[in-house]
């Protein structure tokens, strides 16, 4: 494992995968966003035109096909079989679906298994997702879990989207980010739920520069 670990979990929308890049780049560690890998499994799920309710098949696309995760100029880039799909993840089809790779045990495991060899490769690093403090890394040296309110998190979400060019209307955004924490939250395997060690920080009304820098300054007065 890395010599130095935090983790940052929350649900949809509450704004870790930008913390958590950001904050990496203060700290000079590496960043890792699991979401990615959920992701891109379900992208070449549907690519290949799976049963996304069939853990075996799932499990088949996850081993048979080459998946890369990299940091580019900070960021997530993801490969499957040298081929970027880095924008593709993003997509509505693969939010919606990403909880059927999300809630397969076995999955999850070689996931998880993924992310320890990602980050035993980092001196330092700091990773985000639903279960990185409880699961992924129970011995992490810090571990935070964000929340904001779901109609706050919907209005990020919607900037978010409209700068992709997409209308989608507020309560419709919230919706589906209340389904899918309940989703996250409901799951047997790695559910969404802060570590009993983890630091809650309520962003709803904090700007993304403000939690870093309390990130930043506990991370500066714990570590
Ligand atoms: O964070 P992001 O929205 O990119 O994650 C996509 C999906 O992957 C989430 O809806 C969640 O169900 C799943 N996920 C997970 N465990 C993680 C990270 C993401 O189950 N560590």
């Amino acid at each position: 494992m890395a010599n130095f670990v935090i983790t940052i979990d929350g649900p949809a929308a509450s704004g870790k995968s930008t913390v958590a890049r950001l904050l990496a780049e203060r700290l000079g560690a590496s960043f890792l966003d699991t979401g990615a890998m959920y992701r891109a499994v379900t992208l070449a799920a549907i690519e290949a035109c799976v049963d996304m309710s069939d853990e075996e098949k799932l499990l088949s696309v996850l081993n048979n096909r080459k998946f890369q995760f990299t940091v580019r100029e900070g960021r997530m880039a993801v490969c499957i079989d040298g081929v970027d799909v880095t924008e593709r993840i993003r997509r509505q089809e693969v939010t919606a679906n990403a909880r059927y790779v999300a809630s397969a045990a076995r999955l999850r495991e070689k996931l998880v298994e993924m992310q320890r060899e990602f980050a035993a490769r980092e001196k330092k690093i700091v990773t985000e997702g639903r279960d990185q403090g409880t699961v992924a890394f129970a011995d992490a040296n810090i571990k935070f879990y964000l929340i904001a309110d779901a109609a706050e998190r919907a209005k990020r979400r919607q900037i978010e989207l409209r700068a992709k060019g997409s209308s989608e209307n507020l309560e419709q955004i919230q919706k589906a980010i209340e389904e899918r924490d309940k989703s996250d939250e409901d799951r047997a395997v790695g559910p969404l739920k802060p570590a009993e060690d983890a630091i809650v920080v309520d962003t709803t009304n904090l700007s993304i520069e403000e939690v870093v820098e309390k990130l930043f300054c506990f991370v500066e007065e714990n570590a």
